[in-house]
């Protein structure tokens, strides 16, 4: 039994999606998560931390969610900035269950547990948003996703899972990185950097909380073990 992350599967088995925009990287990407993913248990848990399928609505992503289920363990899956076919939570539960999409559940102003650990996150914040242009009222509402997830930690030691990431070179977001301080947060994994943006992703302690890439790319598409 572990815990992994693994974030942007960016799968489009239903759509006609190329997937060389993010760099040589990433040929024949499905079957090399596949096989990655063949190593793991059924009692694994992998956290998906968004940009998980091209789909627009769940009639596009199906396929991609078969996918994924039929994968060993079980996947939480956060919102990425590509998840168009993302809904409310209840509509999401409704099309897995009608799908007997059984392995696959949202993380998402809520909170799971692995062993003693709470498992929090959100979409987060990142400055290509600001470029949109800035809109305080969504990155106030990423902050009190995050808050509310954190919260439901009560008192267990908590990793945070964020799309965005919250630090990169030559960006902070202050509200987020407070938010995962104040939480006593002792990990945070995120995605979205792909090809030679890896460069530029911050990794290691910083401000008390120790940050990692999980982007599928960089992870060259095997899932992270954060532990047993
Ligand atoms: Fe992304
Ligand atoms: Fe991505």
């Amino acid at each position: 039994m572990a815990l992994y992350a693994i974030g942007d599967l960016h799968l489009g088995l239903s759509v006609d999606k190329p997937m060389d925009v993010f760099g040589p990287g990433w040929e024949n990407h499905v079957q090399r998560l596949q096989d990655a993913f063949s190593k793991l248990h059924d009692d694994d848990v992998t956290v998906l931390c968004g940009d998980t399928s091209w789909g627009i609505d769940f009639q596009e992503s199906l396929a991609d969610f078969q996918f994924i289920d039929a994968l060993p363990g079980r996947k939480l899956i956060l919102k990425g900035n590509h998840d168009y076919w993302w809904n409310t939570a209840a509509k999401m539960k409704r099309f897995f269950a009608e799908n007997g999409l059984t392995t696959i559940d949202i993380l998402h102003n809520n909170c799971h547990t692995y062993g003693d650990y709470a498992l929090c996150g959100t979409r987060g914040w990142f400055f290509e948003e600001d470029q949109k242009p800035h809109n305080e009222k969504v990155l106030n509402r990423e902050v009190g996703r995050l808050e509310a997830s954190l919260k439901l930690a009560e008192g267990r030691p908590i990793l945070a899972f964020l799309h965005y990431p919250p630090l990169y070179e030559g960006y902070r977001c202050p509200e987020i990185l407070k938010k995962l301080e104040e939480y006593g947060v002792e990990r945070c994994f995120y995605g979205h950097l792909h090809g030679v943006t890896h460069r530029r992703a911050i990794q290691g302690s910083f401000g008390g909380v120790d940050y990692s890439l999980v982007s599928a790319d960089y992870l060259r598409f095997e899932p992270k073990k954060i532990c047993e």
